[in-house]
């Protein structure tokens, strides 16, 4: 089967940069270095406004064709399988627009869709509306510890969820935004009960926010806060009648305690040492982009679509404006 063409536009971090700073044999976090490995894909095109560093993601990704805007390269006349959109987020509802009128078989867009909920409603409507396949970047979707734990969440191998705690920082959109499509994924719909003192730990238009929210039977979930200016944080922890699990480092590692007998005190269950192993969330964008090829020559379900990714963009507008009103 012919490989399938991708454009991406914005030639940054999570483009490919990030990979470029790193051994070639790691495992890879963006997206041309996850097409790369892949195998089934080629990057025929990029597009990027800074002429230097295009030529470097050009030469670096062995990438023959490059353009200045997404605009100039929906002119060329060119076609491609799959878009991926890494440019700044401000960009993304202009970026997205065009890229719809290219009409690929898939967008594999950039967290957060854009950095409004109306218009992120409105390209996530045109997409299905035009039957493209979208994908959003909620990484985490794609790493398998994380479906692992739902599974025997649902399998009750933890027994009861008595109460979850995510921390984060960078923003509420940005980063919090990642932890809500998390918590769907885990915890599933939640009620917002109370928020907190909003922190300008990064964009002033993205303040980083504080949250007590209720999932189902009303099981206590607390969005915590760092500052971004002392160092970046994704973690969080599930308690469980059965022991407490909690994701360190983003998901690069795990750390698993179990009640136990206490040996000190008799007749009290407390919680072991555990364990701490490393996690998969290095191999995410590897699943990622064989959900993408397997979605567009199978028809196999995304499993982080333009709906997933608006219903936790909803709640971080929606935490957003109860901080501002108060
Ligand atoms: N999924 C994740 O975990 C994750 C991690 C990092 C960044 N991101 C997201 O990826 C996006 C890019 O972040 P980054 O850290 O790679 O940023 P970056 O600044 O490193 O890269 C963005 C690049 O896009 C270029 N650019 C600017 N305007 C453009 C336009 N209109 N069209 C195309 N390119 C344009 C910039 O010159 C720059 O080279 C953001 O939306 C961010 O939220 C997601």
């Amino acid at each position: 089967m012919a490989l399938l063409r991708v454009l991406i536009a914005g030639c940054g971090n999570i483009a490919g940069t990030f990979d470029l700073r790193r051994p070639a044999n790691e495992l890879p976090y963006t997206h041309a270095g996850a097409f790369s490995r892949d195998g089934r894909f080629s990057l025929a095109a990029c597009v990027e406004p800074d002429k230097e560093r295009r030529k470097a993601f050009m030469d670096a990704w062995g990438i023959s064709t490059g353009f200045s805007s997404i605009d100039a390269a929906a002119d060329s006349g060119l076609q491609f399988d799959v878009i991926s959109i890494c440019s700044p987020t401000t960009c993304h509802a202009h970026d997205l627009g065009i890229a719809l009128r290219l009409k690929p078989k898939l967008i594999f867009c950039e967290k957060p869709v854009t950095t409004s909920l109306a218009e992120a409603e409105r390209l996530v409507a045109e997409c299905r509306k035009a039957d493209i396949l979208l994908a959003v970047n909620y990484t985490r979707r794609w790493d398998t510890d994380i479906s692992k734990l739902q599974a025997d969440m649902q399998a009750g191998k933890w027994g009861q969820l008595r109460s979850v705690v995510g921390c984060y920082n960078k923003g509420i959109l940005n980063n919090g935004s990642h932890m809500l499509d998390l918590l769907h994924l885990l915890v599933g719909r939640m009620e917002i009960i109370k928020v907190g003192q909003p922190i300008l730990d990064c964009l002033p238009s993205d303040p980083t926010i504080p949250a007590w929210m209720e999932g189902h039977q009303g099981v206590p979930v607390y969005l915590a806060c760092g500052h971004a200016g002392d160092y970046a944080i994704f973690e969080l922890q599930l308690v469980f009648s059965h022991g407490v699990i909690t994701m360190e480092d983003g998901g690069l590692f795990w750390r698993e305690r179990r009640a136990v007998e206490s040996d000190t005190f008799k007749g009290y269950r407390t919680l072991d040492a555990g364990i701490r192993r490393a996690g998969k969330y290095s191999s995410a964008m590897c699943g990622a982009v064989d959900n993408i090829y397997r979605s567009i020559t199978r028809g196999d379900t995304l499993a982080s679509t333009g709906e997933t990714a608006l219903a936790a963009q909803c709640v971080c507008e929606r935490i957003k404006q109860q901080a501002l009103a108060s």
